[in-house]
């Protein structure tokens, strides 16, 4: 096992970095060339990618470090603009390794299909001949997607909803198990192979066939707990920080404008691991905010609350991710980030994005809680403002540790204490 905690990393240059991941993941050079020169993806692959194709749009790619979830340490490629969602990250996962680290669960990778009937001349009937039907529907289903089935996956069974409101309408939902598969292309297809079936069964008329992003079966779940006295620091005593987490988390609870904030900040962390794995991040944002919603009220993905002197932290959310088919077989980068997060499965990647997920929302709200973002933020902004002004090497940390002394975070004050260093040592 690679140990997930390397000291001092954020020190190092970028070319120290690489000689670590060389010597403890086995990154080839040509690993790391791809990853340096941002020449992963060429124009040529993208052009094959999307239409209309015109370039490529580089971001950085950060390694959250010190994550232990299930017993196994893991580093977490991380693709993100944001400043300072990598450092919160690590710090937080380094404070939970501490105390055992995240443990987590997955359900099996079970998405669903929709299949909507209008027109039906009898709603009842049309039901019970779904219901009737499940087999044949099911076998329907798998026959579009043989080797699905061959690999142990694919259509496991149906539901039935109806409704009465706006109109009288019937959803067929096939549940199929996507593997290691985000499923998308595959649930589609069934969907779209099983309507003239369903049409034959309701004599209604089938429209939309398309798999739901609410993917509420497929649902990973990590969870924490750390003594009161590891949380303690910027002169808050671990108990204080402990409720101060507890009682952020409650204000989510019951209010829709925080929450959007709150678990805003749980997707920083998801979306970039979505991001450097290949996956739609859009989509895991619809499942998650739709199953925030799920009891009719906006609430908290995260759960946190002081007891028996620990902080106990938990996060549920659907998790339609996979680490095979999209575009993880066709982005060079995406193929040396793999060998970095080394998952086995979709369930083993789902759970460390709920874990990624959980340390990213413990991160602010601790900081929220204690000393507010803004003096972190803003230093880590400043190295930003610094990069824009046309700072490079060292001069970027020179320049935005000027700044935020001045408390004056602009850009045309970091393009003058950059001229007077220049021509200082012209
Ligand atoms: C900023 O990207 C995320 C936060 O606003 C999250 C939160 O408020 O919980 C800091």
């Amino acid at each position: 096992m690679t140990d997930s905690r390397i000291p001092g990393f954020y020190k190092l240059d970028l070319a120290a970095r690489h000689a670590e991941l060389q010597a403890r993941f086995g990154l080839s050079d040509a690993d790391l060339e791809i990853l340096s020169q941002g020449a992963g993806l060429t124009w040529a692959r993208a052009d094959k990618m999307v239409e209309n194709c015109i370039g490529v749009f580089g971001l950085p790619v950060g390694l959250g470090l010190n994550f232990r979830v299930n017993g196994v340490d893991r580093v977490i490629p991380m693709v993100v603009e944001e400043p300072s969602v990598v450092a919160a990250v690590s710090n937080m996962a380094r404070v939970v390794r501490e105390a055992g680290g995240f443990t987590g669960d997955a359900d099996p990778p079970v998405m669903i299909g929709q299949v909507q009937v209008l027109d039906s001349p009898d709603p009842e009937a049309a039901v019970r001949a779904l219901e009737g039907a499940r087999a044949h529907i099911l076998a329907r289903a798998n026959a579009v997607h043989p080797n699905m089935a061959a690999r142990g996956a694919g259509a496991r069974d149906i539901e039935v909803r109806r409704f009465d409101a706006p109109w009288p309408m019937i959803v067929l939902h096939l549940l199929i198990d996507c593997a290691d598969a985000m499923g998308a292309n595959a649930i589609n297809a069934m969907a779209e192979g099983v309507a003239p079936l369903v049409e034959q069964l309701t004599g209604g008329r089938v429209c939309l066939r398309i798999l739901s992003n609410l993917a509420d079966r497929r649902c990973a779940r990590a969870r924490c707990r750390v003594p009161f006295a590891m949380l303690e620091g910027n002169g808050f005593d671990g108990e204080a920080v402990a409720l101060g987490i507890e009682t952020a988390w409650k204000f989510a609870d019951v209010c829709p404008y925080r929450a959007a904030t709150h678990n805003k900040g749980v997707m920083n962390g998801i979306d970039a691991v979505a991001i450097a794995t290949g996956n739609d991040w859009r989509s895991v944002e619809a499942g998650a905010h739709a199953f925030a919603a799920r009891d009719g009220q906006y609430r908290s993905l995260t759960r946190w609350t002081a007891e028996d002197g620990h902080l106990v932290g938990e996060i549920e959310l659907p998790m339609a991710v996979g680490t095979v088919g999209g575009s993880t077989q066709v982005h060079p980068t995406l193929q040396v980030l793999r060998k970095l997060l080394a998952v086995e499965s979709a369930a083993d990647l789902g759970v460390i994005m709920a874990a990624v997920g959980l340390a990213q929302n413990m991160a602010a709200l601790r900081a929220l809680a204690t000393e507010g973002i803004q003096r972190g933020h803003m230093t880590l902004h400043a190295r930003s403002v610094a990069l824009a002004a046309g700072a490079e090497g060292e001069l970027v940390d020179r320049i935005a540790d000027d700044l935020v002394q001045r408390g004056e975070i602009k850009l045309h004050t970091a393009q003058a204490i950059l001229q007077q260093l220049r021509e200082a040592d012209a």
